[in-house]
């Protein structure tokens, strides 16, 4: 089972996405567990603020780094099921790599999709605010740093999801044999069902005569070259 924990300020911004579809039945079957970690239940004010004004000057708010530390502390130990303050500290580290996200980081792809997916570590993703968290986060967690493509993001989060869905995708018997199999077809990303000829809009728009001949050989062809 490949644990994925994800820090972050906005957990209820996630969690639909992974108790859906593909993502919730890797944990129904056991091979994923998806777990969250808010810093804010890990401040140690009464008002549960993260955020203070940057050293140096400038302009907006920086995310504290204690927090984001106490957060990725309970993560990356083994599991005591307490995910706030109170949590004991173990001083043991379960098998964990930590991801962080930026623009400027790798650009993550379907190489390290594979690699992640079929290797025995578990992950932490831990989502900053694109405005700015201490760079302290990054240091004391040892984190690699990925970017999910050459745009400017709000946060972390969009990043952290989009890495979890790609990633358990590629662990061995998270997707049926059909589902594999279409995600290792020789063939374009075009494919119809019912009806045979749409009309819409003043339109006709009819499903390639090639899909009825019952010639694979042509079929395959007409999927190549259609990639
Ligand atoms: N944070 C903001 N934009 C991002 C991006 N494109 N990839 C990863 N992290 C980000």
């Amino acid at each position: 089972m490949k644990r994925f924990s994800v820090i972050t300020l906005f957990p209820e911004a996630c969690k639909p996405y992974t108790d859906s579809s593909i993502i919730k039945r890797s944990q129904e079957d056991g091979h994923t567990k998806i777990e969250y970690y808010n810093p804010r239940d890990f401040t140690d004010n009464k008002h549960h603020r993260i955020d203070q004004k940057p050293y140096g000057g400038g302009p907006g708010m920086v995310l504290e780094v204690e927090p984001f530390l106490r957060a990725w502390q309970a993560a990356v130990e083994p599991d005591t099921g307490i995910k706030r303050l109170a949590k004991l500290v173990t001083g043991k580290k379960r098998n964990c790599k930590t991801i962080f996200f930026s623009p400027s980081g790798k650009q993550f792809d379907q190489a390290d999709a594979i690699r992640m997916g079929n290797d025995n570590h578990d992950y932490v993703f831990i989502c900053g605010r694109y405005e700015g968290i201490d760079q302290r986060v990054v240091d004391a967690t040892n984190a690699e740093t990925y970017s999910i493509g050459p745009y400017v993001l709000t946060g972390g989060e969009l990043p952290a999801l989009t890495m979890v869905d790609a990633i358990t995708r590629q662990i061995p018997g998270v997707l049926g044999d059909n589902e594999s199999l279409e995600e290792n077809r020789i063939a374009s990303a075009a494919v119809y069902t019912r009806p045979r000829s749409l009309k819409w809009q003043g339109k006709t728009y009819d499903v390639p005569e090639v899909l009825f001949s019952g010639n694979h050989a042509e079929i395959d062809k007409w999927r190549m070259n259609n990639f």
